[in-house]
């Protein structure tokens, strides 16, 4: 049948990895579907699939169990000439336009079922800030602060990169210079079954999912960012994920500490709330840096106390990264050299040969950023408070989600105001008894908001009531 031809590399690779069904399959298309299928698959690295579908069929190896002690860490705010004395450095880069920042929105967000990209989500308190909107208030805050240009990285997936960038452009990139916002996509990676074969989500698509927010280095790269950031001069990444409305933007006492200590990544935590909050902990794997997953620690591990008291295995991996652009220049100069996890799920796949579609056993394939702290020699664990920087929006409902993330923030918001001497309405049990929300671009601390106050009339909050600032 006539019809636009496959790549030789393609057709190529997709024979040297024994997919002959999907190769039938595409030669006998029509040639419209077949022009989508093509410029699908001429889309994809496959190098990364043969990489996963040579993991996928190894043998499974009998493990050794890997040994797993805490890293040492730091608590922000514990020695205050520690922390001074880094703010300083962080600042001193900050203004010489060494940072970057760098945000990961690649993810699907299947979990919180909101229909575009998170990043859209409306996530404040009262006005309904978008994530993004936060994000670019924070780093307009910090521009205007520090003078510093901190060009502003965002990492989006195939399923998302063109209603990102339309959002941006709407927004007219919120106020920032364009030409300091970068937007490029991920990799994606096709869905397998357990064989190893290719699965279609329909005759003229593959079951794509994005390759992990570890992908984000190897996309640093080929996206040009690393590049662009090397002819800007910056050294310095600070790394987010779109979900986190309290981020700290750039933090300079972050920035400081993992600078004067020459880290190569580091990695800021929380303490976990209970020895069974489910969440990854970072530590050191046979020797190295990581996270230890929560299903990976015995139950003793989990339990184990240190000698004042705490949780030995304490420090919650919030995803705030620092990276020095040359570690990452490194760790991805022969492709990217993170491990594939595997997720093994059923897929609704397209079948060719019955021409329907059905529920199949599938494998997805992902990295993960914290990985690449396995590559560093130098890595600063800094401890911050949760109730200061972390309220993420990962579920439409219950823990972790845009309320608890809204009452998270409110409550921020109460403390500032309460610290620089406004009452704020409590109820029975101290909790603020009003939602509250704060514009980044106009107060993004403590600090800025006591020196908006000063020059502002008294502010009174009516208990159940709604403030907005300014
Ligand atoms: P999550 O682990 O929360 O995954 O991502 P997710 O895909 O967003 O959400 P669920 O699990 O489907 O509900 C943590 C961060 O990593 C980014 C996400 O956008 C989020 O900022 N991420 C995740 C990527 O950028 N790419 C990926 O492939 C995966």
């Amino acid at each position: 049948m006539a019809g636009p031809m496959l790549s030789v590399e393609v057709r190529t690779a997709l024979e040297k990895l024994d997919q002959r069904d999907l190769l039938a399959h595409f030669d006998a298309l029509p040639k419209a579907p077949r022009s989508r299928l093509k410029a699908e698959l001429e889309g994809l690295d496959w190098g990364q699939i043969e990489q996963v579908r040579k993991l996928l069929l190894a043998a499974p190896s009998a493990a050794e169990a890997a040994r797993l002690e805490p890293a040492p860490s730091k608590k922000k705010g514990a020695v205050s000439d520690d922390d001074a004395r880094a703010k300083r450095r962080g600042l001193e880069l900050l203004e010489a336009g060494r940072v970057a920042v760098f945000v990961v929105a690649g993810g699907q967000g299947s979990r919180l079922g909101y229909e575009g990209p998170k990043g859209c989500f409306p996530a404040s308190p009262v006005v309904g800030r978008t994530l993004f909107e936060i994000f670019a208030a924070k780093i307009r805050a910090l521009r205007e602060r520090h003078a510093t240009p901190l060009p502003w990285y965002v990492m989006t997936s195939a399923g998302n990169h063109a209603q990102t960038v339309a959002y941006f452009e709407e927004k007219e990139f919120f106020g920032l210079p364009k030409e300091d916002v970068s937007l490029f996509p991920q990799d994606m990676l096709p869905a397998m079954s357990p064989e190893g074969r290719i699965l279609l989500a329909a005759e003229d698509r593959l079951f794509l999912s994005p390759n992990g927010h570890g992908g984000a280095l190897w996309a640093l790269r080929t996206s040009g960012a690393l590049e662009d950031m090397r002819a800007r001069g910056v050294e310095e990444i600070f790394y987010f994920q779109v979900d986190n409305p309290l981020v700290a933007m750039a933090d300079p006492v972050f920035v400081g500490h993992h600078a004067l200590e020459h880290a190569q990544m580091s990695v800021k935590v929380v303490a976990k709330r209970s020895a069974d909050e489910k969440v990854g902990v970072v530590g050191r794997i046979d020797g190295r840096f990581g996270v230890i997953e929560y299903s990976d620690l015995s139950p003793e591990d989990l339990e184990a106390r240190d000698e004042s008291g705490q949780l030995r295995f304490r420090d919650g991996n919030i995803a705030v990264h620092m990276l020095r652009r040359d570690f990452v220049e490194s760790i991805t100069e022969g492709g990217l050299s993170l491990p594939f996890h595997l997720a093994r799920k059923k897929i609704q796949a397209f079948d060719p040969e019955s021409k329907t579609s059905c529920a199949l056993d599938g494998v997805k394939f992902e990295t993960f950023v914290f990985d690449a702290m396995g590559r560093a020699d130098r890595c600063v664990v800094l401890e911050v408070d949760r109730d200061r920087e972390f309220a993420p929006i990962k579920n439409a409902e219950g823990e972790d989600s845009p309320e608890s993330s809204q009452r998270a923030q409110t409550e921020l918001f109460a403390s500032w105001l309460e610290a620089a001497g406004v009452a704020v309405p409590r109820d029975a049990g101290g909790r603020a008894n009003c939602l509250l929300d704060i514009d980044p671009a106009w107060a993004d601390s403590l600090d800025a908001l006591r020196d908006r106050l000063s020059q502002q009339s008294r502010l009174d909050i009516p208990a159940g009531g709604e403030c907005i600032l300014p």
